[in-house]
């Protein structure tokens, strides 16, 4: 599988995220990845949908919305009218997210799982078959600039041969502390899309750092 890259805005700045969002979208970016935490689900709070209605008309790059937000069920439908192209919810913010899941599908647009470190992957097995994207985080979510858990790579490499045996191939996106070094372990394991915010945004060279984690993740497959 193709290797996608989807650099987090997140680490950008935030007071030129215009300029921020073109550098990465017109040199290779497959994705952008958006973060949106709504101070409950996580402590941290960040942006939310006239942002990503606002990036919609700057690029036609790909938008990876990642809700980290307690009532996925209610915003998902902004994010839908606001123009994401992929909407992650996470598997602890909801009993049941196939429902969820589903009114993103009918929408036209892919729908992603996400599961936390401390969740076993157990519990996103069962929706396996109707996702687009399952994504494994490696940090705590709610903060950029944390280390990568390695534990979360052996979580990526059960996913990825219970997938295989299923004859699915959704992508299997990794999230948190990825890096020229972090993103071998994910890689090797079975992850193709690979979230990256202070490994690219918090070097001068934005492209380069995004370019040298895509050579080193094509290194380990
Ligand atoms: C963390 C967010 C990540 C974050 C990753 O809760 O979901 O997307 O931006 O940032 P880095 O790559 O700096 O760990
Ligand atoms: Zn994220």
């Amino acid at each position: 599988m193709a290797i996608l890259m989807a650099p987090s805005i997140l680490s950008a700045d935030f007071l030129n995220l215009e300029r921020e969002v073109q550098v990465v979208a017109e040199n290779g970016a497959d994705f952008i990845h958006f973060d949106v935490m709504d101070g409950h689900f996580v402590s941290n709070l960040t942006l939310g949908v006239p942002f990503v209605a606002g990036f919609k008309r700057i690029t036609n790059v790909p938008l990876d919305v990642h809700l980290m937000v307690s009532n996925p069920e209610e915003q998902v439908p902004w994010y839908i009218m606001a123009g994401a192209d992929l909407i992650t919810i996470h598997r602890e913010a909801c009993d049941d997210p196939a429902p969820i899941l589903e009114m993103i599908r009918d929408a036209g647009v892919l729908c992603g799982l996400a599961i936390n470190p401390e969740t076993p992957v157990e519990l996103a097995t069962d929706y396996l078959d109707r996702l687009d994207v399952i994504m494994v985080m490696s940090v705590y979510p709610g903060f950029g600039g944390q280390s990568f858990i390695p534990g979360c790579a052996e979580k990526i490499a059960h996913i990825a041969s219970e997938c295989k045996a299923r004859g699915i191939s959704p992508v299997i996106e990794v999230d948190g502390g990825i890096n020229a070094q972090t993103v071998k372990l994910a890689a090797a394991a079975g992850a193709t899309m690979f979230v990256a915010g202070n490994a690219i945004f918090g070097k001068t060279d934005r492209v380069g750092a995004m370019e040298a984690i895509r050579k080193s993740a094509a290194s380990a497959i």
